[in-house]
């Protein structure tokens, strides 16, 4: 794989756009240019006036490339390009740069002067690089630059000392940079062998830092990181703080409700001590909060707690009480909820938009469990062992849900609310054996049905002629995509009049026939893979079909094949013949070769009336010609034996 050898050459010609335009992707709406590449070289870059952003991304870039003069460049992102040093003198030609992103490469220092000539510099991006030093990136800034963010995460930081100064910055990123603790005075990190081990070599004295500016604080994944309670005093004006996955001080919650600023926190798997198990903290202006995975068993929010958002997953959580009528979304996947968590009597969450309980123990939905949420849009309550759903769980009225998730649960009957706004509705993996003749009709919106891996769903009407649940889902006239996968289905379904649907998903059912003249005829994608499909018919009329799955189905080498060959031929599993095969007589064969030579049937009627001529004729033929030849040979036998006779009359003599 030789690279490609190109000098990018960009100017006010017209004509030279193409050149560029042609090995990277360019839009003039956002004067953007994006190349990624790996085959492409850079050596040299010029581009036209306007160009504001460029990224090289993926490319092979051992050094920067060389930029000629263009000061209306604002954006540049080198990231994974294998760069290993970047020369003083690279964005000399580029004052007006804004955002530096160097993120995903092997650089382990940038020279003191690189950045000195960029007087808007805002943000730099700096991820995952091998910097161990942070002296050197003291006084790396032009004069009275304050930086916006500066991202050092995933760097392996060992030295720094009481030289190093600090950039201005107003967002910190120190995630995976192998700190080991924060107290009122000092930031350490981690001893790295070979390197100064000395406490002197590896520690900033926090006032080193511009603590004033910092509004965004991020120490995550330092796992062993110890939080000192002295260190989140000095962080209390920070609004967003993300701490997650390390450990933190007893007296942190006393922080947080008394002291700090913060909006956003995240102490995801955090190590704290929890008063009693129970998580009851809110801070003053604390908007979102991740608290998932700190082993709380119970969750606390007061009236007068201003949170919109709580993430509390992979918790033990049983019981929540919560009052704080601002919160707008909730998340408590993987708990320990046995009962449907509502709210205090007299507590009404009109806020609340998201609910998700999935992964949790709770067996059934009891009356009015949705009533203390009127205004609940997406409700996930999947992978619980819900075997019931009381028919007044839903109020009858004004519930606008738009994303309904049961699946994964052990219902076998569902009640039939009436959800005007839902357009979407799980309920796989169940073990549903019938659906309410108006299950559908109160579901006027619903565009996504999935419905798949409920083994028992045909089990009431096993064959086409049987009243059967899916007679109503052409009440369904938004349906867009619709999964039935894995339900035992035998016969194909009348889906003709769902004008809307795009994609079906019949894998894994037991169809034999299946008549294309039976599906919507806008259908782009139809799965058909794993049933019993000996024949297929009139796939030639779904003309927006663009995505066909046949395979692993019993398909005869038939010529009925060749109306799905053109659907066939763009799917790449295609040539797999464990997966796309077909018989003919007991013998399996790879479907590709057969398809490369399949042809059109010839209707059959007409084959009959024409070998019926055909024979007609040749046989009126045949008795023609016996007749003729018998005629002909009545003419002519006679004067044959005459001839004979006479020869012979003559004959006789000579011999005599
Ligand atoms: C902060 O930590 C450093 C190093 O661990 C220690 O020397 C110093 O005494 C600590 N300061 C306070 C106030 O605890
Ligand atoms: C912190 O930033 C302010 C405002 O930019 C500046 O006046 C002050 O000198 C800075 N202090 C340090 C220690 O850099
Ligand atoms: C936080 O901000 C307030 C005023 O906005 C200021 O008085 C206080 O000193 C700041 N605290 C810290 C730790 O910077
Ligand atoms: C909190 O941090 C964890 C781990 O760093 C991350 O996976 C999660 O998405 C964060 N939570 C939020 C709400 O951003
Ligand atoms: C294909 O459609 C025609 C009507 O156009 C129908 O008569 C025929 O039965 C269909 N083919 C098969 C094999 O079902
Ligand atoms: C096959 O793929 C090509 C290119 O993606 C597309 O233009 C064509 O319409 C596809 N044909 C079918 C039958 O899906």
């Amino acid at each position: 794989m030789r690279i490609l050898v190109l000098m990018l050459f960009m100017s006010t010609f017209p004509s030279s756009r193409a050149d560029l335009c042609a090995h990277c992707d360019c839009d003039f709406l956002s004067h953007t240019v994006v190349c990624n590449r790996p085959s492409l070289l850079v050596r040299t870059v010029s581009m036209l006036p306007n160009i504001q952003q460029l990224h090289l991304n993926s490319l092979n870039l051992p050094q920067p490339p060389h930029f000629l003069f263009h000061p209306n460049l604002r954006v540049l992102r080198m990231s994974r390009c294998g760069m290993h040093e970047v020369p003083g003198s690279t964005f000399l030609p580029l004052p007006g740069l804004e955002v530096i992103d160097l993120s995903n490469n092997h650089l382990e220092t940038l020279p003191p002067t690189v950045l000195r000539s960029l007087k808007f510099l805002r943000v730099l991006i700096l991820t995952n690089n091998r910097i161990s030093n942070l002296d050197q990136l003291a006084w790396i800034l032009s004069p009275g630059v304050v930086l916006e963010q500066l991202d050092l995460s995933g760097n392996p930081i060992a030295i720094a000392t009481s030289m190093t100064v600090f950039p201005p910055v107003r967002q910190l990123f120190l995630s995976d940079t192998r700190m080991e603790s924060v107290n009122e005075t000092v930031i350490m990190f981690k001893k790295l062998p070979g390197k100064c081990e000395k406490d002197v070599c590896r520690h900033i004295p926090i006032h080193n830092l511009n603590i004033s500016l910092i509004t965004t604080i991020d120490f995550s994944s330092n796992r062993e990181l110890e939080i000192d309670s002295g260190a989140l005093d000095i962080f209390s004006n920070a609004t967003f703080v993300d701490l997650s996955n390390t450990r933190l001080p007893i007296g942190f919650e006393e922080w947080l409700e008394r002291k700090s600023r913060v909006k956003s926190l995240n102490i995801s798997h955090c190590q704290m001590p929890l008063h009693e198990d129970t998580w009851t903290a809110c801070g003053q202006f604390l908007h979102s909060l991740d608290i998932s995975g700190i082993g709380a068993k119970r969750l606390r929010f007061s009236r007068f707690c201003p949170i919109r958002t709580v993430f509390a997953r992979d918790n033990l959580l049983s019981t929540v009480y919560i009052d704080a009528v601002s919160i707008e979304s909730m998340h408590f996947e993987r708990n320990m909820f046995s009962d449907f968590p509502i709210p205090p009597p007299g507590v009404e969450l009109t806020e609340l938009h998201t609910l998700s309980l999935s992964h949790n123990l709770m067996t059934s939905l009891p009356p009015h469990a949705l009533q203390s949420y009127p205004n609940l849009q997406h409700f996930d309550i999947s992978h619980n062992q819900l075997s019931e759903i009381d028919p007044q769980a839903f109020p009858s009225i004004g519930l606008g849900l738009i994303s309904l998730d049961l699946s994964s649960n052990q219902l076998s009957s569902l009640p039939h609310p009436i959800l005007p706004s839902l357009l979407l509705l799980d309920l796989s993996s169940n073990t549903i054996s019938h659906l309410d003749p108006h299950f559908f009709t109160g579901l006027p919106m619903l565009q996504q049905l999935r419905i798949a891996s409920n083994p028992t769903l045909f089990s009431r009407c096993p064959n086409r002629e049987s009243p059967c649940w899916s007679d109503h889902l052409d009440e369904l006239t938004s349906l867009v995509d619709l999964d039935i996968s894995n339900s035992g289905l035998e016969f194909s379904l009348h889906l003709r009049h769902l004008r809307t649907l795009k994609s079906l998903m019949l894998r894994g059912n037991e169809i034999r026939v299946i008549d294309a003249k039976s599906l919507p005829e806008n259908l782009r994608t139809l799965d058909l893979g794993e049933n019993r499909v000996q024949f297929t018919s009139n796939f030639s009329k779904l003309e927006h079909l663009r995505d066909l799955r046949v395979d692993q189905n019993p398909l005869r080498c038939d010529c009925s094949l060749y109306d799905i060959v053109p659907h066939l031929l763009n799917q790449s599993q295609v040539s797999d013949p464990l997966l796309y095969y077909c018989f003919s007589g007991s013998w399996q064969y790879p479907l590709l070769p057969y398809l490369a030579s399949v042809k059109p049937c010839i209707d059959t009627t007409r084959n009959f009336y024409s070998i019926l001529i055909t024979t007609f004729i040749i046989a009126f033929a045949i008795v023609a010609a016996l007749i003729g030849g018998f005629l002909v040979y009545r003419k002519y036998a006679e004067r044959a034996n005459f001839v004979y006779k006479r020869i012979s009359l003559v004959e006789s003599p000579v011999r005599l």
